[in-house]
């Protein structure tokens, strides 16, 4: 049983690159440990993070993101218990995005896998647009 959970937060004013270095490479060796895999977006003033992993694992990570004072504001998006990992080849890199792409990941319906198209043929779901962000 791996559990999965996606959250957004609110960077720290003035948060800088060396900062958000220290974040990554902090949030990788944790992971890495535990066994956690993900995918984290950056837009300049807010963070959409995705971790999964063994329960024990992505506890220890979500008590460790929570602790810190990097970000406020954290709202979970989805949170999951599942059987298979979904991204079994993510690391946990950092993606600087424009903030228009995590407007769209914030509004979009989390949660399921299926591939849900708009009327264009473009994927809807959270889930897809990180696959898309992130390939
Ligand atoms: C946006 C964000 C994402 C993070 N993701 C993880 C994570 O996936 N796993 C983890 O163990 N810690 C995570 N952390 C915690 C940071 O790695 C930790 O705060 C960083 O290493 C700084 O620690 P320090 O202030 O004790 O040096 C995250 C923190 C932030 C702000």
């Amino acid at each position: 049983m791996l559990r999965a959970i996606a959250y957004r937060s609110v960077a720290a004013p003035s948060i800088e690159s060396t900062r958000l270095d220290h974040i990554v490479r902090g949030a990788q060796r944790f992971n890495r440990l535990a066994g956690v895999t993900g995918a984290m977006l950056f837009d300049g003033a807010r963070f959409l993070q995705y971790i999964e992993g063994p329960v024990d694992g992505v506890e220890g990570a979500i008590g460790r993101i929570k602790a810190s004072n990097d970000h406020t504001r954290l709202e979970v998006l989805e949170e999951s218990v599942i059987q298979t990992r979904r991204f079994p080849a993510w690391d946990m890199s950092c993606l600087t995005q424009p903030n228009t792409v995590l407007d769209h990941l914030f509004v979009a319906p989390w949660g399921s896998l299926d591939v849900s198209l708009d009327h264009v043929g473009n994927p809807i779901g959270g889930l897809q647009l990180l696959r898309h962000v992130m390939a």
